[in-house]
């Protein structure tokens, strides 16, 4: 069975949340299905936060890339972060991660960004591999966080 790397709708809202789920089980980040669900919607329903691709196996999804847009000078205009990728386990190891990689990639630059960011646990050796072979490279700079508002 192929596996097609598209665009994800409204209709991919309800198979998508068990795999942001893992996702963030995956990188031990709180993630609640319930309060995230209207910015899941807002990201499905429109282009101007960012878009999701789903990587579709006959109708069940394999995994997914979601990718944010930002604003930046020093790329001047548009940038864009891959804030989450995740390949179902039974799927790994047959190209998927890099097909969705590449593809949030392609779209991201159609949509105006000069540059697509991620973050990475230095200990996650399957993904640093991908990341190596689809040209990312380490910046010199430590990203930080200052949260700002309690979600939930
Ligand atoms: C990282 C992840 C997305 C890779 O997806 P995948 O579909 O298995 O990756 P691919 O089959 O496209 O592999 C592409 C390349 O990545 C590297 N790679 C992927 N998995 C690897 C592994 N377990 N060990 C070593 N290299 C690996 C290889 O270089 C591979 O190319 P090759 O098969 O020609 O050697 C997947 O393992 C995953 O979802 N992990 C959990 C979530 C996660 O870590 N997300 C990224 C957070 S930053």
């Amino acid at each position: 069975m192929p596996t097609r790397i598209r665009r994800a709708d409204l209709a991919d809202l309800d198979p998508l949340v068990p795999l942001l789920v893992a996702y963030n089980a995956f990188e031990r980040i709180p993630w609640d299905p319930v309060a995230g669900r209207p910015a899941l919607a807002q990201l499905l329903a429109t282009d101007d936060e960012g878009f999701i691709l789903v990587a579709d196996r006959g109708g069940e999804l394999a995994g997914y890339a979601l990718v944010a847009w930002c604003f930046d000078l020093e790329f001047a205009g548009r940038d864009a972060w891959l804030t989450d990728l995740f390949v179902a386990s039974s799927r790994r190891r047959d190209g998927v991660g890099r097909a969705l990689v590449e593809a949030a990639a392609a779209t991201a630059l159609a949509g105006g960004a000069s540059a697509l960011h991620l973050l990475v646990d230095p200990a996650n050796g399957p993904a640093n591999a991908l990341y190596a072979r689809t040209d990312f490279v380490p910046g010199h700079r430590l990203p930080m966080t200052r949260v700002l508002r309690t979600i939930g």
